[in-house]
């Protein structure tokens, strides 16, 4: 798989990235991570986790990569990683990885991923994320009230939970919450923090999960958004 490296990308086999992530306890991952400072945040907090982007713009997450592969003492994390890719053609290296995957205001093309475009593109989220979830696994959507779509112009909680339930069920999921974000909370990606704070916009909350994600999978959720 191609991970960033900075303004230019390698690759990383399978095998080394399985001795890598045999370093930590669990491992989240960030789908469409944009510019992934949120990755970034929390590596520190979490320096047990293998915080994971994944986003297929490798140049908007250049910076971050850069920053993450300095000297630990000059801003490095060891534990945060980069991976150029989209999601409905996850890499077969993050194969069942995922104890906690996130995806904070999809846009565009991910968010069509997400809740469907109308009769001519369904929602497709459900078989990649199954795919690149561990068996114990903790998904989270943060998703702005209104869309960029057509054919879904607004979200609502319980419309997002009947949406994704059936496919998610189909993949061993089930939707465990689905509210609307405190508006005070804050949202520790660079897209929720332009998105809500101090704007008083909605955000629909939801949750999934498959077997028993854990503790450690369940506070990487609750600190994208506290
Ligand atoms: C509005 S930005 C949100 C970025 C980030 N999650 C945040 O909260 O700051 C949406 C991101 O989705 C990414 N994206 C678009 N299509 C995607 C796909 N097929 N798979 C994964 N990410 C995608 C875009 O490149 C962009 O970085």
């Amino acid at each position: 798989m191609r991970v960033v490296t900075g303004k230019t990308s390698q690759t990383m086999a399978a095998a080394e990235f399985r001795r890598l992530a045999s370093g930590y306890a669990t491992c989240w991952l960030d789908v469409g991570a944009g510019d992934g400072a949120l990755s970034y945040r929390l590596a520190d907090d979490f320096p047990d986790a293998l915080c994971l982007g994944l986003d297929p713009n490798a140049e908007a997450m250049a910076a971050q990569a850069r920053r993450a592969r300095r000297k630990p003492d000059r801003g490095g994390r060891a534990n945060c990683l980069y991976v150029a890719a989209a999601v409905e053609a996850p890499p077969a290296e993050l194969a069942g990885v995922a104890r906690a995957i996130t995806i904070n205001f999809p846009w565009a093309r991910l968010l069509e991923i997400v809740l469907g475009a109308g009769d001519g593109a369904p929602a497709a989220l459900a078989e990649p994320l199954a795919a690149l979830a561990a068996h114990d696994c903790a998904v989270q959507l943060l998703l702005n009230e209104v869309t960029d779509l057509p054919a879904v112009p607004a979200v609502e909680p319980a419309m997002l939970a009947d949406r994704l339930t059936p496919a998610f069920a189909a993949t061993g999921f089930q939707v465990a919450a689905a509210d609307w974000l405190a508006t005070d909370a804050r949202v520790r990606s660079r897209w929720g923090g332009r998105l809500i704070r101090g704007s008083g916009r909605r955000v629909v909350r939801l949750r999934a999960t498959r077997g028993a994600p854990g503790d450690r999978a369940l506070a990487i959720l609750d600190a994208v958004a506290m």
